[in-house]
């Protein structure tokens, strides 16, 4: 008998921040000569997350894959797969989930994850959500499906299932003095991936986009990464625009939905999360996005009324790329015009601007900004059973995704967790312990760890130990 599910997706989320936070507005901003309106505004960052010198992705990753499996209940023999998105290896070779794995046995016992597989998913800030999706498709095959093994109940009588969790967890570092600096941050989502999902059952569709690309990238042996800041901005556009037209041929075709008279697919998905490198590249997505689709709508008359008539297509009857329209002085003032455009400024603030809330005091966590953008939408109680909600996810090098899923009725009894408090409990390092901590000069622990996982040594060949300090 095959007992292949309906619905797989994300059932539950929790996201692991350090402690320590370095305002952009403050001394930052002032020793590097920024106005701190251009950061909080310009840019949305005003805090960054700063890990401290005992934390790494690893410990970030264990630390919200144990929130995830006390605030459910879960057991180490329920969780099948634990897969782990990461471009901030502390490895070449040995899966990052193994350490994982390690000092969550600290915590449930030697041996308890013997039967959970783990593998490092790398590709840029793209890379949890392709580990989301291979998660997904191994619930998805079933017990009989060769990839699932069954779930059933224990000799207690509990029900006993089997789970993925997929864990997102970077740590963003860009040169001190660079335009990139102001965009760092660190953190790890951690996401319970179930059958019979209460966040989101994900749609059976995915559209991809993917070229190769020098827009940001760290050799190997490197801290920091090598960024072409504004090529990047393009590149990510470029790339979500082909992933969004790949996804809606898709999505049309296969009878997600339907489009009524004068309707677009973003009038279907309630929500719009994007990748978040820093907010104010969501908004850009947006913009591009929607214009892209209502300039073939009823409504761009209200548009043009309000800001005119777009400027003939610099690419001629070939059609520009977007690089190409972006050098296009008429092109990019018109597009300035429109993200400045009330139609426009009323679908971001409803559709897009509430996943931004947690990144723009955290800063970039890289793979899983995307998802602090989901859950930025859980702590404001801004899900509700049967929206649909679209993720445009993108990595560097390039790739992007462009899916969706619908929240289900047990969304009811998520909790909106702890996070907001979380956030507000941090803190505020001076701009030379921040440099130092950067610069990996300071050994000591801004604040030594209590009740956390730690990095409490590398070992002369190089070995990690981890320990879960109490
Ligand atoms: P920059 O030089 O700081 O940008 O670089 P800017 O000078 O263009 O300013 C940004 C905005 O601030 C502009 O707004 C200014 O007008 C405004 P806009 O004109 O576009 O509306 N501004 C002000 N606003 C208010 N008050 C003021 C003021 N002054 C200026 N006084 C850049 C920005 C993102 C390029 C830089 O920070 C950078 O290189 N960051 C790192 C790369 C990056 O984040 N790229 C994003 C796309 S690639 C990506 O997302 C992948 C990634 O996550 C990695 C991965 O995949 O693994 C990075």
């Amino acid at each position: 008998m095959t007992n292949t599910p309906d619905k797989v997706g994300i059932d539950d989320i929790a996201v692991a921040v350090p402690r320590l936070f370095l305002s952009t507005t403050g001394e930052f901003a002032r020793a590097r000569g920024i106005e701190p309106a251009k950061l909080s505004r310009g840019i949305g960052v005003e805090k960054m997350a700063v890990p401290d010198a005992h934390e790494d992705a690893a410990t970030l990753a264990a630390s919200s894959t144990l929130d995830l499996m006390r605030n459910n209940d879960l057991l180490p023999e329920e969780v099948g797969r634990i897969y782990i998105g990461t471009e901030s290896g502390v490895d070449e070779a040995k899966a990052m989930g193994t350490y994982v794995i390690g000092m969550l046995e600290e915590v449930y016992g030697s041996g308890t994850f013997s039967e959970c597989s783990t593998v490092e998913f790398k590709s840029a800030c793209i890379g949890a959500t392709h580990a989301l999706e291979s998660v997904a498709c191994w619930l998805k095959a079933g017990e009989d499906g060769g990839w699932g093994e069954g779930s059933g109940s224990d000799v207690s009588g509990r029900r006993r299932r089997r789970v993925g969790i997929v864990v997102a967890t970077d740590v963003a570092r860009y040169e001190i003095g660079s335009p990139g600096e102001y965009t760092q941050g660190a953190g790890s989502v951690a996401l319970l991936v179930d059958r019979d999902p209460r966040i989101l059952a994900l749609d059976p569709v995915m559209g991809i986009y993917t070229r190769d690309e020098n827009d940001f990238f760290r050799p190997v042996g490197m801290k920091c990464a090598v960024v072409n800041g504004k090529y990047s901005n393009q590149c990510y556009l470029t790339a979500m625009d082909g992933a969004f037209g790949s996804y809606r041929k898709r999505a049309l075709s296969r009878g997600i939905f339907r489009l009524g008279d004068g309707e677009g697919v973003t009038d279907h998905l309630d929500n719009i999360i994007f990748h978040i490198p820093y907010p104010r590249m969501a908004e850009y997505a947006a913009a591009s996005l929607f214009r892209r689709e209502w300039r073939s709508l009823p409504r761009w008359r209200e548009v043009e009324e309000e800001i005119g008539t777009e400027p003939g297509d610099p690419g001629g009857e070939e059609g520009a790329t977007v690089e190409e329209k972006a050098e296009a002085k008429d092109e990019a003032d018109y597009q300035r015009r429109f993200s400045k455009s009330a139609k426009f400024q009323e679908a971001y603030g409803k559709k897009v601007k509430p996943s931004t809330l947690i990144s723009s005091v955290v800063g970039n966590i890289y793979t899983g900004s995307i998802y602090l953008g989901l859950a930025s939408l859980l702590v404001q109680g801004l899900l509700f059973p049967g929206k649909r909600i679209g993720l445009g996810s993108y990595g560097s090098g390039c790739s992007a995704a462009f899916f969706s899923g619908t929240v289900e009725e047990g969304i009811g009894s998520v909790a909106r967790g702890s996070v907001l408090k979380k956030l507000d409990e941090r803190v505020e390092i001076s701009l030379a312990d921040y440099e130092d901590l950067h610069r990996g000069d300071r050994l000591e622990s801004v604040i030594p760890p209590v009740g956390e996982f730690a990095l409490l040594q590398i070992d002369g060949d190089g070995y990690r130990r981890y320990g879960f300090v109490g």
